[in-house]
């Protein structure tokens, strides 16, 4: 058998290891895979790349996607989607493993209409995506934000700033809480209804008032922006904000233990599920195991917000 695979929307660490898990259990069970360069546009363009083990081993451990991302509008168009679903068929693809966030589901979804096998692989540091555990990338993603903000901090501590750092995540603040608590940040601004600024301003005189030397928020870019989170505490307050976008330094980086580890196992399961007849399916960790979810079920489903505090015995 033939497959095909493509990562989409924006990088995410474990990216790699997840090509990686797949082209070595397709390798293993004498079944060839085909990267298309740079997400749905190398679809579009029939840019391929075939790969081996050998090969996608040199990037298990790294950041990005080696294979390229992209964002395509022109994918989008319903005519383009055919076109391409019946050339790959009509080359020999039996399926096609799409790693990426919600978008590149719907993506894959669009495929699948016409006739080809599709499964996907969450993909995104945002951990937006429904009824899974874990996204691959979001672990690493976390630690980047908590390592770069303990160096800011000792810059901070030494000037007695009060900092705004805005995050990653789209709509989702799972990066704020995660990276917020390692922190144990003054303040987390996951979501809009959760800033009061004059509770803020209340949080920082306590602070004060205990001998800290610096003071830290962290704010979600779903909830607003470092710089509307300024003027706020600056209108009502005396005191002056360090407004910092964090930006893509949270997107690279090696992947932690888990998303290696995860990365490959999606892999793995993405061709034992196409080898099966599978499609339509996502793949998603639910109690702690990999399981196989109907895509379009998924999409329609709510996200919760996986939070930190179930560590707590008092949680
Ligand atoms: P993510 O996959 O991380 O959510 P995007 O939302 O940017 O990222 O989606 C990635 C790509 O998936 C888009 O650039 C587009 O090519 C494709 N995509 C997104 N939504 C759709 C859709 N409704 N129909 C077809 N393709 C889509
Ligand atoms: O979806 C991943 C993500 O990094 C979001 O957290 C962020 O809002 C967006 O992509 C940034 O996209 P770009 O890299 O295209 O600016």
């Amino acid at each position: 058998m033939k497959f095909a695979i493509l990562t989409s929307g924006g990088d995410a660490p474990g990216m790699n290891a997840a090509i990686h898990g797949a082209v070595s259990r397709a390798q293993q069970l004498g079944h060839a895979v085909v990267g298309f360069v740079d997400g749905y546009e190398g679809l579009m363009a029939n840019h391929q790349w075939p790969l081996t083990e050998a090969l996608t081993r040199q990037h298990l451990n790294k950041g990005g996607t080696f294979i390229g991302s992209a964002r395509s509008e022109r994918f989008k168009e319903p005519e383009v989607q055919e076109y391409v679903a019946k050339r790959l068929q009509a080359d020999g693809f039996d399926g096609l493993i799409v790693i990426g966030g919600d978008g590149s589901y719907q993506g894959a979804l669009k495929l699948e209409s016409h006739g080809l096998p599709v499964v996907a692989i969450p993909g995104t540091i945002d951990n937006d995506i429904p009824c899974t555990e874990a996204t691959l990338g979001f672990k690493t993603s976390a630690r980047n934000i908590v390592e770069t903000v303990d160096i800011i901090m000792q810059s901070a501590e030494s000037h007695r700033h009060l900092y705004g750092i805005e995050v990653m995540g789209r709509r989702a603040g799972d990066l704020a809480i995660w990276a917020g608590e390692a922190l144990d940040a003054d303040g987390i601004i996951a979501h809009r209804e959760d800033f009061d600024a004059q509770a803020c301003v209340e949080i920082i005189d306590a602070s004060v008032a205990q001998g800290n030397r610096s003071q830290l928020f962290i704010i979600a870019e779903g909830a607003m922006t470092c710089h509307e989170f300024r003027e706020a505490i600056e209108s009502i307050s005396d005191y002056s904000i360090h407004p910092l976008m964090l930006g893509h330094i949270q997107r690279g980086g090696n992947p932690v233990l888990e998303d290696r580890i995860l990365g490959q196992y999606f892999g793995e399961v993405a061709i034992d599920q196409l080898v099966a007849g599978q499609t339509g399916v996502n793949l998603a960790v639910v109690d702690g195991r990999v399981v196989a979810q109907d895509i379009r079920a998924t999409l329609a489903s709510t996200k919760q917000e996986i939070y930190p505090f179930h560590f707590r015995e008092d949680a």
